[in-house]
């Protein structure tokens, strides 16, 4: 891959800054954890699994400003940090599965002195992005094995290299079906209103010479009803224990789309994206964002001013439009319920 979406170095926490894509390549640099809040709520970072391991670099981060004499103090401003992290974006729970992991490891070790436990802390948070690359590549060979050869696979804002350590979830399965040689072709969705479709999907794939096409939202209905997709997968934000799935907002239209044409719609993510303590989707919080961000595209306005905004950044697809979910342990589908569990030992 020749991007670092993200990185631990020298203390401190490089990001590219997905703002800026494609017009830029710009890489930037945190030494406070407030600034990977903030880049993780201005979008500097995105994506489930890519939140995720910033919200563990900005706590590892944190633990190093902390002042404190001994565990309990520490421990507190610690929580302190998580709330903050934590208050930035609540729908992708890889963002929470982060900041618990990493309570845990200092909860794990509080007869160590602070320096241990700090450094503890920062290699945590560096071996959870080392295995969400091996996550993704697994992911990507499960997911390979049902792309047929030749197939026209449309895919959904970005779930690949940008929104993860560096592979992807739905384009690491794209990744592994063209490094399998399969002569694929993808179509995507430019994904209103942040563009993450037009602006890092399409960047990424062409940085990868996998042949892309981009579309608007609203051809892909068209293109499946033509005949021009054979195969759909997105990434997950959230995963309830129904196999209810939230994703970017827009995907329920394509999995709806996908059943009526009768094309495989997949939902590609870890197991760290699953919330199982939620039995169905109406359970999961879907953010609302900016009003800007439908009247304006790349700053410029393209609505009246003053004009009622809705602004979902997320939707849940029902369970029942998935033909199955691809994960780092294999491909679940049918009673999700059921498969689910079983996937993760319950
Ligand atoms: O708002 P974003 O860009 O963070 O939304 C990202 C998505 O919806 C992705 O599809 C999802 O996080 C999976 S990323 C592997």
């Amino acid at each position: 891959m020749s991007f670092r979406t993200i990185e631990w170095r020298d203390n401190k926490v490089i990001m590219i800054d997905q703002t800026r894509l494609p017009a830029e390549e710009v890489y930037n640099e945190y030494t406070d954890f407030q600034g990977v809040a903030e880049a993780i709520r201005g979008m500097v970072v995105r994506g489930a699994p890519a939140i995720g391991i910033a919200a563990a670099m900005g706590v590892a981060l944190g633990a190093r400003e902390i002042i404190a004499d001994g565990f309990d103090t520490f421990y507190r401003q610690l929580e302190n940090v998580c709330d903050v992290l934590g208050r930035t974006r609540p729908t992708a729970v890889n963002l929470f599965w982060g900041l618990e992991r990493m309570k845990r490891v200092a909860l794990q070790h509080k007869e160590l002195d602070l320096h241990s436990i700090r450094e503890l802390l920062k290699a945590e948070a560096i071996s959870i992005e080392a295995e969400d690359l091996a996550i993704c590549k697994e992911i990507g060979r499960h997911g390979a094995a049902l792309v047929k050869e030749g197939a026209s696979i449309l895919t959904h804002c970005n779930a690949g290299g940008l929104a993860t350590a560096g592979y992807g979830t739905a384009l690491g399965v794209i990744r592994g079906a063209h490094e399998a040689g399969k002569n694929i072709r993808v179509f995507a969705d430019e994904t209103r209103p942040w563009l993450q479709g037009a602006r890092l999907t399409a960047w990424e794939l062409m940085k990868d010479s996998i042949p892309v096409t981009l579309i608007s939202d609203n051809m892909a209905g068209w293109l499946m009803k033509s005949g021009q997709i054979d195969f759909c997968v997105v990434g997950a934000d959230r995963i309830a224990a129904n196999g209810d799935t939230a994703n970017k907002i827009g995907t329920y239209s394509v999995a709806v789309l996908a059943k009526e044409n009768r094309i495989p719609f997949y939902v590609a993510a870890p197991i760290s994206t699953l919330d199982l303590k939620l039995s169905n989707g109406d359970q999961i919080p879907i953010e609302e964002r900016a009003p800007e961000e439908v009247t304006k595209v790349q700053g410029v306005s393209i609505a009246p001013e003053g004009v009622k905004v809705r602004n979902p950044a997320f939707d849940v697809t029902p369970a029942r439009y998935i033909t199955g979910i691809i994960t780092e342990k294999g491909v679940v589908r049918g009673d999700y319920e059921k498969e689910l569990r079983a996937l993760v030992g319950l």
